[in-house]
């Protein structure tokens, strides 16, 4: 059995920040912004949280899925920015929908959250432990940005994805992952400070730091080898693919991964423009957005690859 994607879902904050808007409170502009990224606005909570965001995203994909809450038997929740350290994100999504027969808990592997939610998912449907799983990327990432930091704060945006899973034969046909932690400081936020009375010196807590350029040769040359490689397990190639839904970093790395792996640009639909970077979130924003304009057909070949944080990176390769 494999796990495969019957609906999906998506929050985006009701708050809407143009790059005119962040001109007003910082030294920038939208001609900057827009060449170097392709970002026009994000979303930014001012009511809402990760939780609050997950579990609007969550109830749309059961809806999507024609599923109740009560049959899901797992909860994963993709995220670096859980509004707690304890209760969980998922926890609080499970306690939100009503999913009382579920198993909940959340993963952070930065940006490529999602993806690796998604093949765990499939590891414990593939493995007969659990028939579905609902999994979810989400961030509030402007509360752990540097708003003094112009040269990262403007790239990220706020909001939630979903997706409904279920045991089929068809679904998640191969996927990787990996991890460098020996880069973890290229792209980082120290989190809380110990204040047990036997440690000294504890490194104070930052909001996240990030080597730009580091973090864009990085993902250039690691995302098309990526694909390339869970292509060549499945023995397809780029031209069975039917969309590549790539993490929404940035559109001048979205447009090199395209062109190293030649492939169109009209495969490779965009939110970044709309969303900025969602970390976590940005691959199931996206597939929720390609899914409700009606652009996936069943059968068809569809590449998710996420990079980021920690760093990490991973790809799959699924039937829709
Ligand atoms: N507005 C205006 N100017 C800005 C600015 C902003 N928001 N942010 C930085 N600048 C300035 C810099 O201070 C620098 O000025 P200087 O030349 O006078 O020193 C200049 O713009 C160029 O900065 P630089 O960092 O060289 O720009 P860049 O072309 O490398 O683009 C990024 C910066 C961040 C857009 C680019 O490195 C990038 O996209 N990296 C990948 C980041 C990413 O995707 N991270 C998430 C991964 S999950």
């Amino acid at each position: 059995m494999n796990a495969r994607i019957i609906g999906t879902g998506s929050y985006l904050p009701k708050r809407v920040v143009t790059n005119d808007d962040l001109a007003k409170i910082m030294d920038t502009s939208d001609e900057w912004i827009q060449s170097r990224t392709g970002i026009k606005e994000r979303h930014l909570v001012v009511e809402e949280n990760t939780a609050s965001m997950c579990i609007e995203a969550a109830k749309e994909a059961l809806k999507d899925a024609d599923m109740a809450a009560e049959e899901i038997e797992l909860i994963i929740v993709a995220t670096l920015s859980a509004d707690h350290v304890t209760p969980s994100a998922a926890c609080e999504v499970q306690a939100g929908i009503g999913a009382v027969n579920a198993v909940a808990f959340d993963l952070n592997a930065a940006c490529s959250g999602f993806v690796f939610s998604l093949n765990t998912a499939q590891a414990f449907i593939q493995s007969g432990i659990y028939k579905n799983a609902l999994v979810l990327g989400a961030e509030t990432l402007s509360r752990i940005m540097d708003w003094n930091d112009r040269g990262t704060c403007v790239l990220f945006g706020d909001g939630a994805g979903a997706a409904v899973i279920k045991a089929d034969d068809e679904g998640i046909m191969a996927f990787e992952q990996y991890s460098d932690g020996a880069k973890g400081h290229v792209l980082a936020g120290i989190n809380r400070k110990n204040n047990n009375p036997y440690v000294k010196n504890d490194t104070d807590p930052t909001y996240v730091q990030m080597d730009g350029k580091e973090v864009y040769s990085f993902a250039v040359s690691t995302v098309p080898k990526s694909i390339q490689n869970v292509l060549d397990k499945a023995n397809m190639t780029v031209e069975d693919v039917d969309v590549f839904l790539l993490h929404q970093a940035n559109i001048r790395i979205i447009q090199s991964v395209a062109k190293r792996l030649k492939i169109s640009l009209d495969k490779c639909p965009i939110s970044l423009d709309h969303c900025g970077n969602l970390s976590a979130a940005s691959i199931p924003v996206l597939l929720d957005e390609v899914n409700k304009k009606g652009m996936l057909k069943r059968g068809d070949k569809v590449i998710l690859s996420g990079f980021g944080g920690g760093l990490t990176w991973g790809t799959t390769l699924l039937t829709w």
